[in-house]
C-alpha cells in the first residue's frame, strides 16, 4: 500500500502520522491517536479524592518584551522574601523560586526570558503556570514579545494580571500602555475591563507588593489544590551537563511530594534522586506540590517541557526510557537528509 501511495519504505521502519492515516484507509480502518503520555498522566491522576487534596502555592509566570524588568521584578521580590534573608548561599539562576511572603504565604515564581528567540520557552512557561504576570516597561510601547506573552496566556487559559513597570522613568506614560492594551482587546479593571493591572517600578520596588496582593487575590479565586501525599509527578524545567555535578535537572513538582532516594522517569531520561536542592543551593530531603527543585542523578539531559513521573519499579522506568530513546533515534535518523558513513555502521 505504501508503495502504491510512492512512499518507500522498508518493512520495520515506522510511518508518520499522515502516512498511517492514508494507508489505514487504504484498507477501510480509521486510526485513533493516542498519546502515551497522556495516558501515564491521566493513569496517575484518577485515584485523587477530594479529601486527599490539599491547597498548594500558585506558580507564576513572568512573561513580556526583552528588558521590561522581568527579572528586576523577580530580584525586588526575592530580595523582600523572607527566606532571602537567611542564607549567604550564593543563588544559582535556575529562573524558579518558591518565595514566602512576609504573610506567610508562598508563591513560585518562573522568570522567562524577553527575547525573541526564546518563543518555545515562553510557551512552556505559560502552559506550567496558574498565573501569567505580564510586564510592560511604561517608557516604552505594548512590544512585539509582550503581544506574543499575552497570546500564550489567552491560549493557555490561564488569567493574567498586567505589572505596568518603570513608573519611576521620566518618560513613562502608563496610560499610553492601558490604551495599547484596550486595542488588543486586553481592559484593564481601571478601564472597566476584567483583567488586573498593577503600576510598578521594580528597579525601587514601589507597588509591588500591591502587585503581589492581586497575585494571591487570583490564586485564591482558582481554589489551587493537589494531592501530596503520593508520588511525584510534574514537568522539566531545564537540565544540562555539570562538570562537577553530573547531570543537573530543574524540575516543577506538580503532584505528589518527590523524595531524595526515589526512582524517576523524565523524558527519555531516567534515575535516583542522589540530591535534592533548591533555588540557592541547599540540600532538601523531599519537595511537594508547586515546589521548584534541582535534582541530581539522571542518566542525561531531559527536554524542558518534558514530563517526569516517579516509579516504585525501577524496571519499569527504565524499559519506558529505553523505548523513548529508541523512538527518538529512529525519529532523528528519518528526518536526517543526509546520513554518514559511520552513522549507517551504528544502525547495523
Ligand atoms: P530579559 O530577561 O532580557 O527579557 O529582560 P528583563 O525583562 O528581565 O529585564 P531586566 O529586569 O533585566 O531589566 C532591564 C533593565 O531595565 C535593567 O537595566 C533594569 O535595571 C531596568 N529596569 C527594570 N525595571 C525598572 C524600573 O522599574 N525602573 C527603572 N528605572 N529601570 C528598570
Ligand atoms: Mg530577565
Amino acid at each position: 500500500a505504501c508503495f502504491s501511495l510512492g512512499v518507500m519504505v522498508t518493512m520495520n521502519q515506522r510511518l508518520e502520522a499522515d502516512t498511517l492515516m492514508l494507508v489505514a484507509d487504504e484498507f477501510g480502518f480509521k486510526i485513533e491517536f493516542s498519546d502515551a503520555d497522556v495516558e501515564e498522566a491521566a493513569a496517575d491522576d484518577v485515584e485523587d479524592l477530594a479529601e486527599d487534596l490539599l491547597p498548594r502555592a500558585a506558580v507564576v509566570t513572568v512573561m513580556g518584551h526583552v528588558d521590561h524588568g522581568k527579572t528586576s521584578l523577580l530580584d525586588y521580590i526575592r530580595k523582600t522574601n523572607v527566606i532571602a534573608g537567611e542564607s549567604g548561599g550564593i543563588t544559582q539562576h535556575i529562573g524558579a523560586y518558591n518565595v514566602k511572603l512576609e504573610s506567610g504565604q508562598r508563591i513560585t515564581f518562573l522568570d522567562t526570558p524577553g527575547h525573541e528567540a526564546f518563543t518555545a520557552m515562553r510557551a512552556r512557561g505559560a502552559q506550567i503556570t496558574d498565573i501569567a504576570i505580564i510586564v510592560v516597561a511604561a517608557d516604552d510601547d505594548v512590544m512585539p514579545q509582550t503581544k506574543e506573552a499575552i497570546a500564550h496566556a489567552q491560549a493557555a487559559g490561564v488569567p493574567m494580571i498586567i505589572a505596568i513597570n518603570k513608573v519611576d522613568k521620566a518618560g513613562a506614560n502608563p496610560d499610553k500602555i492601558r490604551e495599547q492594551l484596550s486595542a488588543m482587546n486586553v481592559l484593564v479593571e481601571e478601564w472597566g475591563g476584567n483583567v488586573q493591572a498593577q503600576e510598578i517600578s521594580a528597579k525601587f520596588g514601589n507597588n509591588v507588593d500591591l502587585l503581589l496582593e492581586k497575585v494571591l487575590l487570583q490564586a485564591e479565586m482558582l481554589e489551587l489544590k493537589s494531592n501530596p501525599n503520593k508520588q511525584a509527578s510534574g514537568v522539566v524545567i531545564e537540565a544540562a551537563l555539570d562538570k562537577g555535578r553530573g547531570y543537573v535537572a530543574t524540575m516543577l513538582v506538580q503532584n505528589g511530594t518527590l523524595k531524595v532516594g526515589d526512582y524517576v522517569l523524565a523524558g527519555k531520561n531516567h534515575g535516583k534522586v542522589k540530591a535534592m536542592l533548591d533555588e540557592r543551593g541547599k540540600a532538601m530531603e523531599s519537595a511537594g506540590p508547586s515546589i521548584p527543585v534541582t535534582i541530581l542523578g539522571l542518566d542525561g539531559a531531559p527536554t524542558a517541557g518534558d514530563k517526569f513521573r516517579v516509579f516504585a519499579d525501577e524496571k519499569e522506568a527504565k524499559t519506558i526510557a529505553n523505548k523513548r530513546e529508541q523512538l527518538q533515534r529512529e525519529q532523528s535518523i528519518r528526518t536526517k537528509k543526509h546520513l554518514t558513513l559511520d552513522e549507517i555502521g551504528r544502525r547495523i
